[in-house]
Order: C-alpha cells, then sequence, then structure tokens
C-alpha cells in the first residue's frame, strides 16, 4: 500500500500543533520532518527541539530527512528526540561513516534510511541498501519546498525499484520534491511506495481528498 508523509516544512509554524493534528485527521501515514543545517544544504529550518515538541502531540511515525553535514555527530539526539525512521544523505560524509551512521540508527531499533541528490547516481546507495528500511529519492534539489518535479529522476527511481527487487531487499521507496496527484501516479508506476508532500498537501483545499488523491484512490 502507497503511504503519504506529508512535510511540514509548509506548515503553518504558529500553528504547528493544529497542522499536526490536522494531517493525523486527514489521514497520513508519517510525518515528514525536513532539518537543514544551512551548510549540506542552502537553507535552515529547524530541529530537536522541534522535534521533541512535536514528539508530544502526535502517535504518527515520524520521517526525519537531515539535510545536514556529518550527522554520525546527532543521530543519537534526533533518536532521542523521537525520529522513528532517520534518513541520512550519501553526500554528506564518507563511506566509511555513512556505514557506521546507518548501522548506528539500525542498533538503536529506529529505521535506517538513504537518500541522495538529484545529481547522484543510483549507483552510489545501492551498497548501503542492505542496511536501510527505506531509501529516498530525491526529485528536487534539497533545501527548499514549493519547487517543481524533476522528470528526469524518473529513471532513477526504476532503477533503484528494480534493485531492491531484484536483491531482494526490504526497502521502501520514498520520494520528495514537487509531489502532486499526477507526479505520484508516475512515481508509484515506477516503483514509489513512500510519497512526501509539503507546499501542494498544505494548499490544498480539501486536504483528505489530496492523500486520497496521492494514494491513487
Ligand atoms: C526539500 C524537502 C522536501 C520539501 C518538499 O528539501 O526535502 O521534503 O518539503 O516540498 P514540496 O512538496 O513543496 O516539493
Ligand atoms: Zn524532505
Amino acid at each position: 500500500m502507497t503511504k503519504v508523509a506529508p512535510s511540514i516544512l509548509s506548515a503553518d509554524y504558529l500553528n504547528l500543533g493544529r497542522d499536526i493534528l490536522g494531517l493525523e485527521r486527514n489521514g497520513a501515514d508519517y510525518i515528514h520532518f525536513d532539518v537543514m543545517d544551512g551548510s549540506f544544504v542552502p537553507n535552515i529550518s529547524f530541529g530537536i527541539p522541534v522535534l521533541k515538541a512535536v514528539r508530544t502531540i502526535t502517535k504518527l511515525p515520524l520521517d526525519v530527512h537531515l539535510m545536514i553535514r556529518e550527522p554520525l555527530h546527532l543521530i543519537e539526539r534526533f533518536m532521542d528526540s523521537g525520529a522513528d525512521i532517520l534518513t541520512v544523505h550519501v553526500e554528506s560524509d564518507t563511506e566509511e561513516n555513512i556505514f557506521k551512521t546507518l548501522q548506528r540508527i539500525r542498533d538503536r531499533g529506529v529505521h535506517p534510511a538513504i537518500t541522495l541528490k538529484p545529481a547522484t547516481p543510483a549507483e552510489a546507495i545501492f551498497p548501503f541498501l542492505p542496511l536501510c528500511d527505506q531509501v529516498l529519492v530525491m526529485t528536487v534539489e534539497p533545501g527548499f519546498g514549493g519547487q517543481k518535479f524533476m522528470n528526469a529522476m524518473v529513471p532513477k527511481i526504476r532503477a533503484i525499484s528494480e534493485y531492491i527487487r531484484a536483491e531482494n531487499l526490504t526497502c521502501d521507496l520514498e520520494v520528495d520534491g514537487g509531489i502532486n496527484p499526477q507526479t505520484a501516479a508516475i512515481c508509484r508506476e515506477n516503483g514509489a511506495n513512500v510519497l512526501v508532500s509539503g507546499s501542494t498537501y498544505f494548499r490544498s483545499d480539501d486536504p483528505a481528498a489530496f492523500i486520497r488523491a496521492l494514494r491513487g484512490e
């Protein structure tokens, strides 16, 4: 079944609690939580104190997307603060440290996930997949909500989906950036089963129907 993970990057921060309870009511499967450090990506969002606060008002799984350099030093604190899925960028550290990071997340019983920027080839993440419960394919340049879906990422989604199947891995395939009912259909057809949506979800007049439309229901 397809899961939908609204990104609270586009929520109303003055009414964050209300928006989170709203997305629970609207049938969201996860809450996507975008962390940016102003160095790995050219923007700063929110971090550990906000994650802790969000944890107190929802039981929905928190899908934390770390857009930060050298996440190894900070993952414990994100796990202490309530992350259920913890995603790191393959470009954010050395290969050795990315292995260490994913292993440490797994050892804590949190779901490890790996992601890659649009310019990074699919093959870059293959060595890490046996350690991961989820892969995130970025379909925009990370750093900002509201960008256009990059059609050029579709072959990458398909290649990763085929690799997961060929290797018999149990790994969800998530997409993030420019997801609306049309691009969601393309992603689902190419193997994605977790869909992130930020600006379009929060702009929708009927967010519950929007979530169903992303799932293709
Ligand atoms: C971008 C973030 C996304 C973003 C998606 O760096 O990773 O999660 O919130 O936003 P939309 O759906 O507006 O493209
Ligand atoms: Zn994200």
